[in-house]
C-alpha cells in the first residue's frame, strides 16, 4: 500500500477562489493502484510555504510519495521547482523527463513545465503541472513506475529482484 500526499499549489485555490479539480483527478487516477492519500493540502505559490510543507510531510515519516500539482510554469509566481529543489537531497529526474517527453507527443506546450523530481530521505517528491488535463496526462505516464520505485527506496527489493511492469 502506497502512502501518498498531495500538495496543490495555487494562489486562487488557497484563497478558496478555485475548485481543486487537479487534486480530484490525482485521487481518481491513484485509485488504480493500491494507495491511500494520507495528506492533502492547498497552498499558495510561496516558496517558503511549499518547501516547509514538503519538509514537514517528508520528515514526518509515513509518506512514501508527495505529488505536487501546479506552479511549474514560467509565470512570475511559479516557484514549485525551486521550492522542491531546495528540499530534496537526491535528484530522480526520470519522472520529470518522462512526463515532459510523453507530454510533448500531446502538446508542444509540454516544454513550458519546469517540474522536477527527487528524494528527500525515503520520500519521493514529484512535481506535476497544474491543469487537470496536464495532471491526467502526466500522472498516467509515471504511475506504473511508482510502486516499484517506492519498494526500492524502502529497501524492500533491489532493482533486479522483480521484473518491471509493462
Ligand atoms: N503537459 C501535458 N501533458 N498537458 C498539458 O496540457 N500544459 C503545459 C505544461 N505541461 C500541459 C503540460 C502548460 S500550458 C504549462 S503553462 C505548463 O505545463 C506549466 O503548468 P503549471 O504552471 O500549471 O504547473
Amino acid at each position: 500500500m502506497l502512502n501518498i500526499a498531495v500538495l496543490t499549489i495555487s494562489d486562487k485555490g488557497s484563497r478558496g477562489q478555485r475548485q481543486d479539480k487537479s487534486g480530484e483527478i490525482i485521487r481518481d487516477i491513484l485509485s488504480r493502484v493500491e494507495s491511500t492519500i494520507i495528506k492533502y493540502e492547498v497552498v499558495p505559490d510561496e516558496r517558503d510555504i511549499i518547501a516547509g510543507k514538503l519538509i514537514e510531510w517528508a520528515d514526518g515519516g509515513g509518506v512514501d510519495v508527495i505529488l505536487t500539482t501546479g506552479g511549474t510554469g514560467l509565470a512570475r509566481r511559479d516557484i514549485t521547482p525551486e521550492a522542491t529543489l531546495s528540499v530534496i537531497d537526491r535528484s530522480a529526474p526520470g519522472f520529470a523527463e518522462a512526463m515532459r517527453a510523453k507530454s510533448l507527443e500531446k502538446t508542444p506546450m509540454a516544454v513550458l513545465s519546469r517540474g522536477v523530481s527527487g528524494l528527500r530521505g525515503q520520500c519521493l517528491i514529484i512535481n506535476l503541472p497544474g491543469s487537470p488535463k496536464a495532471v491526467q496526462e502526466c500522472l498516467e505516464v509515471i504511475l506504473p513506475a511508482i510502486p516499484h520505485a517506492v519498494e526500492i527506496i524502502k529497501g524492500e527489493v533491489t532493482e533486479h529482484t522483480i521484473s518491471m511492469p509493462g
